[in-house]
């Protein structure tokens, strides 16, 4: 599975260009303001978890942040990453690793960042992998930054089943280890201007 999985993701990047997926954005405009609003400093540690060939990475170097990790079960999506960068690309922290499969610092970041990878998750057991790796890694203050297909969003994306998330029902996957903050709607556009709506959560895990 675990196989099949990268595979399936390696083949999308190989065959699509970073612009033309249907998730493209030129900015992650929502995804950058919720993670100032959390507050986190200009060293905090902030991990992009399916970063894709995302600009989120770029963006954040850009304002300034210091400690930026982008982690994706892509090798290729990765590189394309590396490649767009050029010489900045020294000070990101680069991890080619699956999330139901990986071991993350315990405590060792404030901003967890995903956007479009978890509703991808519709089997249960796995969800529950992920919200207990994502607990385990995130400090007690810290933001889980997650945004998913919305309750009218699609059924599919790249030819994967979805689950789709009102905002109380995504809060409900992470449980009373965290605290909802604030919710956003988001109507994408995709490079072919179809509509999928989207929604941003911010949770936090509150300070014991
Ligand atoms: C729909 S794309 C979103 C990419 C990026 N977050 C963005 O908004 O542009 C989903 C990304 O998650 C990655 N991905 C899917 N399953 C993953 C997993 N189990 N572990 C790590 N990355 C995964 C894919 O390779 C892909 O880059």
């Amino acid at each position: 599975m675990a196989m099949q999985r990268k595979a399936h993701w390696e083949t999308i990047f190989k065959e699509k260009a970073a612009d033309s997926v249907s998730w493209y954005q030129v900015h992650l405009a929502h995804s950058l303001r919720l993670i100032e609003r959390s507050g986190v400093g200009k060293d905090g540690a902030i991990i992009d978890v399916g970063a894709g060939t995302s600009t989120l990475v770029d963006d954040l170097l850009a304002q300034g942040y210091r400690n930026v990790t982008a982690l994706d079960i892509s090798a290729g999506a990765l590189q394309v990453s590396r490649d767009r960068l050029g010489p900045q690309a020294g000070k990101v922290n680069w991890l080619e690793a699956d999330i139901l499969d990986t071991n993350l610092p315990v405590e060792g970041y404030e901003v967890w960042h995903d956007r479009a990878v978890f509703h991808f998750l519709t089997n249960p057991a796995e969800r529950q992998r992920y919200v207990k790796t994502a607990t385990a890694a995130l400090r007690a203050g810290g933001s889980l930054i997650i945004a998913t297909f919305a309750a009218d969003g699609p059924e599919q994306c790249s030819g994967l089943l979805t689950v789709r998330y009102t905002p109380e029902g995504l809060s409900a996957e992470f449980g009373a280890a965290f605290r909802l903050v604030e919710c956003v709607a988001e109507a994408h556009q995709t490079p072919w201007q179809s509509v999928q709506n989207f929604v941003y959560c911010r949770l936090q895990r509150p300070v014991s």
